[in-house]
């Protein structure tokens, strides 16, 4: 295991039967690959905005635009990449604000490493960010999704219509957001 990996499970098996082999850690360049062969899995994409035949390229791409307010973790088996989950962090006067994105390969789904990257991400918002709101949008029908983001302290504040176009049907998203416990220095005044 390097530096940046974490491993907090430490039997062969955990308890809802995920291997123990696998690490989370940030994502590096080289791992391009890895990643756009998660991204172009079938049940990946339905639960998220990708499109088919995503290029190596466009992940490269995409992975360029990282900085100080960006935090991408990779979820690792034997090299194979079957997780991913970013948090960004925006400006100005939404600076106390960040977005979560994430998904798991489709063998994977549905035994906790959802669970496990998005607590990682919490980590950081909460203790390393102070941020005051969390948000995202989920797909309605992604009843997996929406489940784990209750489970982890998100609530529903509305309904996105035909918010987007996936396998020849408009369909509605939901708007999650998480309202952190960061620390607060005094009340605020009105000026
Ligand atoms: C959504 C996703 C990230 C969740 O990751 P995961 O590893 O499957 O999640 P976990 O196993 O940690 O937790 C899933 C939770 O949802 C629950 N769940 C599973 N199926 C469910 C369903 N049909 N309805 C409601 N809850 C459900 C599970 O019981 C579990 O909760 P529990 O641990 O309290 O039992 C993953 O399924 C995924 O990547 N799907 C494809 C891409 C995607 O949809 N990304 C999300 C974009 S917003």
């Amino acid at each position: 295991m390097t530096k940046n990996q974490t491993n907090d499970d430490a039997s062969e098996v955990t308890e809802n039967g995920l291997a123990a082999d696998i690490f989370i850690r940030a994502v590096e360049p080289e791992d391009a690959p890895g990643v756009t062969t998660l991204m172009n899995l079938p049940g990946y994409r339905w639960g998220t905005m990708r499109l088919p035949y995503q290029s190596v390229s466009t992940t490269r791409q995409k992975m360029s635009t990282s900085g100080p307010n960006f935090v991408c973790l990779v979820a690792t088996s034997k090299e194979e990449i079957v997780g991913m989950a970013s948090l960004t962090r925006f400006e100005g006067r939404r600076s106390h604000v960040g977005a979560v994105g994430m998904g798991v390969h489709d063998a994977y789904v549905g035994n906790g490493l959802g669970s496990r990257l998005l607590t990682s991400l919490l980590d950081v918002a909460d203790d390393w960010w102070a941020l005051r709101r969390i948000e995202l949008t989920v797909n309605a029908d992604n009843e997996r999704a929406i489940g784990l983001y209750k489970r982890m302290g998100f609530e529903r504040e509305g309904v996105l219509r035909d918010y987007a176009f996936r396998g020849g049907a408009f369909i509605d998203a939901v708007s999650m957001v998480r309202l952190g416990n960061a620390p607060r220095s005094g009340q605020s005044s009105e000026t």
